[in-house]
Formats: structure tokens, C-alpha cells, sequence
């Protein structure tokens, strides 16, 4: 299944995607709301992984394609978080994009079209999103798309150590009727 909006086509992943994926996965502006950035090594196991949910599922984390402008400018998409916390089982729409993408209002239509596909073609009730609490590009994309955050939603992410400056965590929320 593949999502078109005004600007963007959300598609399968191709072999021709990991390299620049492995570039922005590499790139410490990227990365600055992770742990680390990631070896080509991570970044291909990644997109395997992927690559294979929409295999199995037709939908997942797309690869954006913006056609006349770059054949892979990152991932906008949806997924299901394989931690357990106070708001799973759900599903979590997320993006990453490289830095040359930012600034164009992609991620934000993107999301846009996954948050449709999420309420319409799954019949999801709600669609979660989380980040670290000083990521404020995502938070905004969060905002853009209609999605609201009560600060008692607030966690700590279980994939990081205790004392870690990334651990707390917002989550933000969108009903589909909402
Ligand atoms: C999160 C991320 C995708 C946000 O990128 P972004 O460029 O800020 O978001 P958008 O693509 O929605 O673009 C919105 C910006 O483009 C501007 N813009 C320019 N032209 C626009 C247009 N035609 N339409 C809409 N917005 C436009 C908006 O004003 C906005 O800028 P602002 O935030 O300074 O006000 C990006 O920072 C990223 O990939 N970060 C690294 C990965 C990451 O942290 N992911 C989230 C982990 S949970």
C-alpha cells in the first residue's frame, strides 16, 4: 500500500534507500534526541526490519519519496512500539527525515496522509506519538497534525538508563474522533 499527498509519495523501501539512510542515520543533528547515532551496520538492520512490517502488514514506516526533488528523504509512517508502558499496545506514528528535508512542512504532510490511512483503511481508535521531552521539532509536528499531549501521560522510556538526559518522555495522543 502506498500513500500519496500534494508533495509526497510514501512507498516500500528499495535497495537503492539504504545509503542515504545510512547518511542521516549517521548524522549527529539527526540523532540528537537518541542514544547514538547509527553504524551502517544498525542502519541496514533497521530498514530490513522495516522494509519487512510492510511487507507483512502493507502499511508501516514509509520511505518518503518527494518526486522531482529526491528519491528518499527518510521515513514517515506508523508502528507499533514493542516496549511495554502505560499506553500499549497501540499504535505510534513517528518520522525521521535528513536534515536537508527539514523546514519544508514534509514530515507534518506526511503524517498528515498516516494519520488517514491509520484511522480509515485500519480503523484505529486512536494513534499515539512520543518523543524526548526536549524535542521540540517533533513535538511541533505532533501539534501541526492535531494531536494533544497532557503532561500526566509522561513517562520514562524503558529502553534507557535511569539518570539518562533523553529518558523522560511526552506522549501525545489523536482520537479518530477527535
Ligand atoms: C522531526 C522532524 C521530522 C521535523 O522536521 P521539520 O522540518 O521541523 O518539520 P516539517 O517537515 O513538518 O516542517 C515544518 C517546518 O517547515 C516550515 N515550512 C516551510 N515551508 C512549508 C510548507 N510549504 N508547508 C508547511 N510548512 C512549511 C514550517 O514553518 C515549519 O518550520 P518551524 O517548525 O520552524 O515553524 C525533523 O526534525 C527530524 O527528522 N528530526 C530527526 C529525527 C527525530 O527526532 N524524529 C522524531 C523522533 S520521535
Amino acid at each position: 500500500m502506498e500513500l500519496r499527498t500534494a508533495r509526497l509519495r510514501l512507498r516500500q523501501w528499495r535497495a537503492a534507500d539504504r545509503q542515504p539512510f545510512a547518511r542521516l542515520n549517521a548524522d549527529p543533528r539527526v540523532m540528537t534526541y537518541f542514544p547514538s547515532s547509527l553504524s551502517k551496520e544498525e542502519s541496514d538492520t533497521l530498514a530490513d526490519r522495516i522494509e519487512r512490517h510492510i511487507e507483512q502488514h502493507g502499511w508501516g514506516l514509509w520511505a518518503v519519496e518527494i518526486p522531482g526533488v529526491a528519491p528518499f528523504a527518510g521515513f514517515v509512517g506508523l508502528a507499533t512500539p514493542r516496549f511495554d508502558a502505560h499506553f500499549t499496545p497501540c499504535t505510534e506514528i513517528g518520522w525521521r527525515l535528513g536534515q536537508e528535508f527539514w523546514g519544508h512542512g514534509y514530515a507534518t504532510e506526511a503524517a498528515g496522509a498516516a494519520l488517514v490511512f491509520g484511522f480509515h483503511q485500519l480503523g484505529l481508535d486512536q494513534v499515539v506519538s512520543f518523543t524526548a521531552e526536549m524535542n521540540h521539532p517533533s513535538r511541533r509536528v505532533m501539534e501541526r497534525i492535531g494531536m494533544s499531549h497532557d503532561s500526566l501521560d509522561d513517562f520514562d522510556h524503558p529502553g534507557l538508563p535511569v539518570g539518562h538526559a533523553l529518558r523522560r518522555h511526552v506522549l501525545y495522543r489523536k482520537s479518530r474522533t477527535g
